[in-house]
């Protein structure tokens, strides 16, 4: 038998998974965030796309101390009525009729990869359980996730891969219609806007082909909108884009809670037919306190005036980053995303132009495809777009210097 080596301890005693910022941040207010110094940054970032409306915004303060004050948790082997007024608010809005609630995204996207081979099961047909996704996509962490995601960062050294995930390549069609043609394929799942994967939108007219082809063949079409959904493209989900490509199960998190933990799987009833007393479940799922910071979250991020103030400022955004791009071809090669989703592709290593834009007090996100995201919260006024543009500018200045130095 080997003995592990000794393990070297971190100075943080944090498990050392994160590629974190040298910032140790105390405090937050809109679009701003301070460090424990006192500096304050722009926040571009919002929690990746979590803080919809950014941070402490007073009505989710008021909903959160004013719920501490009734009841923080119960079981749901009893009733929760505000799980019952925000599952009424997600299944008016969309497509669904049902909900279930977790803690993050990933449960999310367990419960839905879970209700769709229950549904095939429960539909007659067992041998359903094929599950296709996409290259380059990012659905979460548990074993399920890494595997419907197949990223090889991700899966690799965690043991055996996990039968029946595969992955498609984003715009081969003869592949995709022989996936969902096949008869053991159960579902389909996609970001409608990839995030991690580099703000990689998928056509409206090709979601709206995803769904014809899905539903020719019997195969359930499950979207992740933990990243896109909850106002993040100007719409109250990515998808609403298209035409007619409404799922059968859709996975919401990050915005949902303002940046309070809750996640939801939501799905029609035909396709939750399998999901029955005893088959899942959850002991914080949709709690009390999640649900009051939720409902109040959903009120202000479906407003219209929340989802107009996204097209706007984003097509603001879009318009200027192109500015830099032409402005700046050694340094930003492309533009893309929906929104207040979007990427910046580079030529320098993204990794180093968020350090230099953190020393413009800029927070900006990573991402794939040598990416940075701008993910600011739904919120963000057209002041402090400008302001982030400028630093973006002094930003590219540094890279281009930091080059001709090299
Ligand atoms: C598209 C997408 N799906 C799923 C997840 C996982 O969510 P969580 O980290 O809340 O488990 C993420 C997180 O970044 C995400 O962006």
């Amino acid at each position: 038998m080997t003995t592990p080596t000794a393990p070297t301890a971190t100075p943080d005693h944090i498990m050392g998974v994160y590629n974190r910022a040298p910032l140790a941040v105390e405090r937050g207010l809109g679009a701003r965030l301070w460090d424990d110094k006192g500096q304050a940054y722009l926040d571009c970032v919002a929690g990746i796309a979590t803080n919809g409306l950014g941070h402490c915004h007073p009505r989710l303060v008021e909903a959160l101390k004013t719920q501490a004050d009734k009841l923080w948790h119960v079981s749901n082997i009893f009733r929760i009525p505000g799980q019952e007024e925000l599952a009424g608010r997600l299944t008016d809005a969309t497509f669904a009729d049902v909900v279930f609630f977790t803690n993050s995204g990933t449960e999310a996207i367990e419960c839905a990869l879970k209700t769709a081979r229950k549904y095939h099961t429960a539909n007659g047909s067992p041998e359903r359980v094929e599950i296709f996704g996409f290259d380059g996509s990012f659905h979460g962490r548990s074993y399920a996730a890494i595997n419907a995601a197949g990223n090889p960062g991700y899966v690799e050294g965690f043991g055996p891969r996990l039968p029946g995930y595969t992955q498609l390549k984003w715009g081969d069609y003869e592949g995709i219609e022989a996936a969902i043609a096949n008869p053991t394929t159960a579902a389909i799942i996609v970001e409608p806007v990839q995030g991690e994967g580099g703000a990689r939108a998928m056509s409206e007219a090709d979601l709206d082909q995803l769904r014809a082809w899905t539903r020719e063949h019997g195969v359930l079409l499950i979207y992740d909108e933990v990243q896109s959904g909850m106002g993040r493209t100007g719409k109250l989900f990515a998808h609403d884009w298209a035409s007619d490509a409404a799922p059968d199960i859709m996975c919401v998190a990050k915005a949902l809670g303002g940046g309070f933990p809750v996640g939801a799987c939501l799905a029609s009833a035909e396709a939750a037919k399998g999901m029955t007393v005893g088959v899942h479940g959850s002991t914080f799922g949709g709690n009390p306190l999640a649900m009051a910071v939720a409902l109040a979250a959903f009120d202000e991020i479906s407003k219209e005036e929340t989802l107009a103030n996204v097209r706007e400022v984003g097509g603001y955004f879009v318009q200027q980053l192109n500015g830099l791009k032409d402005r700046f071809p050694d340094i930003i090669v492309d533009i893309r995303g929906k929104g207040f989703l979007i990427g910046i592709k580079l030529v320098p290593v993204n990794r180093e132009f968020m350090g230099l834009a953190r020393d413009q007090h800029l927070l900006v996100a990573g991402g794939g495809d040598n990416c940075v995201r701008l993910l600011p919260p739904l919120n963000l006024t057209i002041e402090e777009a400008r302001e982030a543009i400028e630093k973006l500018e002094k930003t590219c200045e540094a890279a281009r210097a930091k080059a001709a130095a090299a």
